[in-house]
């Protein structure tokens, strides 16, 4: 198979590509290095992709580019370039967002139109619920999103099923929860607790630190992702991605303390504008269709992504991490 993957030197498209290379598909990533964080890390999250011969790596921005050579040459679109994060997506910055994440997703639907099959599977987001109706939260549940960057989720996701019921683009949206392990983007929690650990600094605690999320393992989300590709049911479908259980923010504050046998200094902060209280997926329709049950117990996973940043902190300069690019 020869697989289109979008955003592939990000923290999700990365292990994706790997995944689908060492399985022996070909990988056409594309990636325009967008500034929400700064490109070294990208390059690095790039560098075992680039030893594969059967990766090719094509350097464009999707709001901009010509995309339907790209799309032709390839069986499925796996489309991961966005603009994420909830709190960054408000004020002048809410343009990329709109770029990165509705005209982007809308000039790749475009390209795809017309070649039947061809299977388009899109990364939307736990975000375009907002504060949910009910929990575990079914997809059927009425989206209302919280924060510019989950309405602009939605948008993109509202397109795929667009294209779908108007030009036959076998499009899959997945609604990924909060997605945790090595990679992770430098914004992200897990990824400043574990760098604040290694550095002795205080781990920045929103709110009360008792609002849950179901974290999800990287890895268990590109299975799902994959599974998406191919499972004859999903298209045209809406699928919750999501790790099987609700942790809060507290007690992965302390299972880190567990990992490191002490105790660690917290820094109270405000609830940022946008976030939500608590999210859980109810994960029933991606068992049945996609046969998608997370594996990662979650203690395992955030210590493989502990392990992973102190292999990152022993190796990088500090200014890299958690840095725009301009
Ligand atoms: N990380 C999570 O917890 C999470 C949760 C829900 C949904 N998602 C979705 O999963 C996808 C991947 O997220 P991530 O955390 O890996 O983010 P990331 O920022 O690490 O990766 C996204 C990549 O897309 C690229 N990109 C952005 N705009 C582009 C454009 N116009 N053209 C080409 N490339 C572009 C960026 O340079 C980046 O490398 C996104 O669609 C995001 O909305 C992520």
């Amino acid at each position: 198979m020869r697989a289109l993957v979008t955003g592939c030197a990000g923290f999700i498209g990365s292990h994706l590509t790997e995944a689908l290379l060492t399985d022996g598909d070909s990988v056409i990533g594309v990636d325009c290095f967008n500034d929400n964080y700064a490109r070294p890390e990208k390059l690095r999250n790039l560098e075992e992709a680039r030893q594969w011969d059967s990766f090719d790596f094509v350097p464009i921005d999707l709001s901009r580019g010509e995309l339907r050579d790209l799309v032709e040459d390839c069986d499925v679109v796996f489309h991961l370039a966005a603009e994420p994060g909830v709190r960054a997506s408000w004020g002048s910055r809410f343009d990329a967002y709109l770029r990165n994440n509705v005209l982007a997703t809308q000039h790749l639907l475009e390209a795809t139109t017309g070649q039947p099959g061809k299977r388009f599977v899109y990364a939307s987001s736990s975000s375009i619920y907002g504060q949910a109706e009910s929990f575990p939260t079914h997809e059927d549940t009425t989206p209302r999103p919280f924060s510019p960057y989950g309405t602009t989720k939605l948008a993109a996701e509202h397109l795929c099923q667009v294209y779908h019921g108007n030009y036959g683009v076998d499009t899959v949206s997945l609604r990924y929860f909060s997605v945790y392990g090595p990679r992770q983007r430098p914004d992200m929690a897990f990824a400043i607790f574990c760098r604040s650990v290694l550095r002795g600094e205080p781990l920045p605690v929103f709110g009360d630190g008792r609002q849950t999320r179901d974290f999800t393992y990287v890895a268990d989300v590109v299975r799902a992702t994959r599974a998406a590709a191919s499972a004859p049911a999903a298209v045209g479908k809406i699928y919750n991605v999501g790790g099987g259980s609700q942790t809060s923010v507290a007690q992965a504050v302390e299972l880190l303390e567990g990992l490191v046998g002490r105790r660690l200094e917290l820094e109270k902060c405000g609830m940022p504008e946008g976030d939500v209280r608590d999210t859980s997926a109810d994960t029933g329709r991606a068992k049945a269709d996609l046969k998608f049950e997370p594996s990662m117990d979650f203690e395992d996973g955030l210590r493989l992504e502990f392990e992973w940043m102190q292999s990152v902190e022993a190796a990088q300069p500090a200014e890299w991490a958690g840095t725009r690019s301009s």
